[in-house]
């Protein structure tokens, strides 16, 4: 018997949800609430008894891992049919940069530094998951990565708040569409709240300690945009974020999330991130972890099963306040709702559009396109020019690796719907170009030199070597962390032996993360930044490498020098002894026996200087962009008034191109120190050869506010600096002063 009014209710505004929500609930026994929070793994295409008759005895909120369609409205239907009160599952599943298109890894994403790429990658990832029955994703990840060794930095969009709240929110809104309830729509899940991008040594899973000064000014930021977006869910961390794990974290979860932002979704656990509290040393056993967890506000619990062990029995010794499960099943109800799951829990394919099909191919492509950064472009060898060109060599383990490409978390993409770029190559050089392959290494661990000679004789007998190298999957992602993060294996050695031949050499390094790339640099004439580009990789790439199209991403985390520089980011504060040209020296050029305070005596590594290789916000374009004129509409402002930023953007090279003109301001003092430089604002230009434009921004005082040294989010009179330009290196300056 199942509660067939729900059924075919339509959902009209936020207050019938509640009625209908408490309605609900008031038939529910205490297992069938603690059912709601629970959620188990699926078994990947077939229901196994003891997962039908947790469903039919209402213990199970929501299935994961799930993607069978027979299967998935097989569980529905057990669900809704079956169990006493008729309650739809919802369905889980970790959509991190596509389903079966597979757009560039979010790290890639985040370098299109372009909302509008991002949530429509997004909306096809939900359209094609929506196909399978999927109604909720574990993305977007926006937990700020300033250390490229971890392994996730590749799921992260970056290192900056501002860009990561921009780009989060526009996934959230492809996910989540205008309407919960439509076609293609899924649930969004911001994670993993926080602190995890912290993880000390870039190791996975370690303990962040953050000040809660920079928790806040940094870390939780584009949570609270999040929030703010109507994110339908948010995911617990974790790790232990300053000595008390995330999913037993009240501060975070309940007076963060709660109290102070008013978040009305719900929170689930990271996989078993409950019962290993135990591990951590935070409590004694399950039953105290769920004690913890459910007191903090975890109001369903991924993978184990501490709740449905304990919670009856926390409840029943007057641990847990009944009010408490209520308002968290609440919650989860109501999601369940909105997502039109009781009016219809089923999936009909035929309400959608084919996976894979030729506009979702388009969009990875121009997510791929944009996602490329173009880092150094020596002698403009960039575009190739097919006139000056008779024979290409297209070399490297990664050139013809339709696997690989895809980068980490993939579940349901596969390899034999990507291109790759030997393919995507010959097929735009067409019959006028000879293409020359080889592979030079078998992977890109490889430590066979084997395959040199046949790729320094490729290289010889064409006029241009493209080499495709960087790291294989497997390499970034959860768990798998780099302590050295230069080229694996023999690839530095394959460029330089290739570098011997004289040949121009165009670099394309496919990667998870920044990778150091300072022995690089001077061996190759261009390097063009794919990330691990997914799907339409390949054709994205061709289509740059020949001007097609111009680059135009831009770095959205810092590249350093060497690992020693980590974390080296750009917001970094000045410190009492900000280094600068003069002061910095190298190691190299200091005299034997020089006194201790003969150096400059500032901030910076005497190997390393205090630079990073590229910048945040570093990307160069087949145009010849300049930044003139920088002027601000007045000199002064008061609070609560707003300010007009703008330049003269000029391209006057040969080719058509996009640029990202970024916004960067400084606060000279504060209450407590203030980072050297804030993005503030980005837009993407497009200028024809000779075209100029104004490019402006306008700023308010409230985008200049921060936490200060009690919690209080404030904006302070006193002196700013603002900068335009195309990194977060710009020259271009002015100032402006705020005023009570
Ligand atoms: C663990 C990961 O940390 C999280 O990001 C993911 O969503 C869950 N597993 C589910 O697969």
């Amino acid at each position: 018997m199942h509660s067939v009014k729900f059924l075919h209710q339509d959902i009209q505004d936020e207050q019938t949800v509640q009625s209908m929500v408490n309605e609900l609930l008031s038939q529910m026994g205490l297992d069938e609430k603690i059912g709601q929070m629970s959620q188990v793994c699926g078994a990947g295409g077939w229901v196994p008894d003891h997962l039908a008759d947790a469903i039919r005895a209402g213990q199970v909120g929501s299935v994961l891992n799930e993607v069978d369609l027979n299967t998935v409205n097989e569980l529905q239907r057990l669900a809704v049919e079956e169990s006493r009160l008729g309650i739809p599952l919802l369905l889980g599943r970790d959509v991190i940069h596509g389903f079966k298109t597979i757009l560039p890894i979010p790290l890639g994403q985040a370098a299109s530094w372009d909302a509008n790429v991002v949530s429509e990658g997004a909306r096809i990832s939900a359209v094609e998951a929506a196909t399978a029955g999927v109604n909720w994703t574990f993305a977007p990840m926006i937990d700020i990565s300033r250390d490229p060794r971890w392994g996730r930095i590749a799921e992260s969009l970056g290192e900056d708040p501002f860009l990561c709240s921009q780009l989060g929110n526009a996934m959230i809104r492809g996910f989540q569409g205008a309407d919960l309830a439509e076609n293609g729509s899924i649930a969004a899940c911001a994670k993993h709240f926080a602190g995890y991008g912290a993880a000390e040594g870039g190791r996975d899973y370690n303990t962040a300690n953050i000040p809660e000064n920079e928790l806040r000014n940094v870390y939780l930021r584009p949570f609270k945009a999040a929030v703010d977006a109507n994110c339908a869910t948010l995911m617990s961390a974790f790790c232990d974020l300053n000595g008390v794990p995330a999913s037993g974290n009240a501060f975070l979860m309940d007076q963060v999330l709660r109290k102070e932002w008013n978040f009305d979704g719900f929170v689930v656990s990271d996989w078993e991130s409950i019962v290993e509290m135990s591990v951590h040393g935070f409590t004694d056993d399950d039953e105290q972890a769920a004690l913890e967890a459910v007191t903090a506000g975890i109001d369903m619990e991924m993978a184990s099963s501490t709740y449905r062990d304990h919670l009856e029995n926390l409840v029943a010794a007057g641990k847990v306040d009944l009010e408490k499960i209520d308002q968290m099943v609440r919650r989860i109800l109501t999601l369940k709702f909105k997502l039109g799951l009781f009016r219809n829990p089923y999936t009909n394919p035929e309400d959608y559009p084919a996976l894979l099909n030729e506009s979702h191919r388009e969009i990875a492509k121009e997510a791929a396109v944009k996602s490329c950064v173009l880092l150094q472009n020596n002698n403009r060898v960039l575009p190739l020019n097919r006139a000056q060109l008779d024979s290409i060599a297209v070399i490297g383990p990664l050139a013809d690796d339709g696997y690989e490409q895809l980068g980490t978390w993939v579940f349901d993409g596969n390899a034999e719907d990507s291109i790759h770029c030997l393919d995507a190559i010959k097929q735009l050089a067409g019959d006028d170009l000879i293409i020359n392959h080889c592979k030079g290494l078998d992977s890109a661990r490889s430590p066979s030199h084997e395959g040199f000679a046949e790729a320094v004789e490729t290289a010889m007998r064409s006029d241009v070597t493209v080499l495709v190298l960087g790291e294989e999957s497997f390499m970034s992602g959860e768990a798998h962390s780099r302590a050295n993060i230069d080229l694996p294996g023999q690839q530095q050695q394959l460029i330089e032996a290739l570098a011997e031949t004289g040949k121009p050499i165009v670099l394309v390094i496919m990667a998870g993360r920044p990778l150091t790339l300072d022995r690089v640099v001077d061996k190759v004439d261009a390097i063009l930044y794919a990330w691990h580009p997914g799907t339409m990789g390949g054709p994205a790439i061709a289509d740059l490498l020949f001007g097609v199209q111009s680059p135009s991403g831009k770095l959205p985390v810092t590249f350093p020098k060497a690992v020693g520089q980590i974390p080296i980011y750009y917001a970094t504060k000045n410190t009492g002894r900000p280094p600068s040209e003069e002061s910095c020296i190298h190691m190299d050029d200091v005299p034997p026996r020089a006194a201790q305070t003969s150096l400059g005596m500032a901030s910076f590594h005497l190997d390393a200087g205090y630079k990073p290789l590229f910048p945040f916000g570093h990307g160069l374009n087949y145009g010849d962009f300049h930044y003139v004129k920088i002027t601000t509409s007045r000199s002064h402002i008061a609070l609560g008034e707003s300010i007009d930023i703008a330049v003269d953007l000029i391209n006057s090279g040969v080719h058509a191109a996009e640029e990202v003109v970024q916004l960067y301001v400084r606060d000279l003092v504060g209450n407590v120190t203030r980072p050297v430089k804030e993005l503030k604002g980005f837009r993407r230009i497009k200028l024809n050869p000779g075209q100029r434009t104004r490019v402006g921004f306008s700023l308010h005082t409230d985008d200049l506010a921060f936490y200060n040294r009690h919690m209080q989010l404030v904006t302070e009179p006193g002196q700013f600096h603002v900068w335009i330009g195309g990194s977060s290196d710009a020259p271009l300056w002015a100032e402006f002063e705020v005023h009570p």
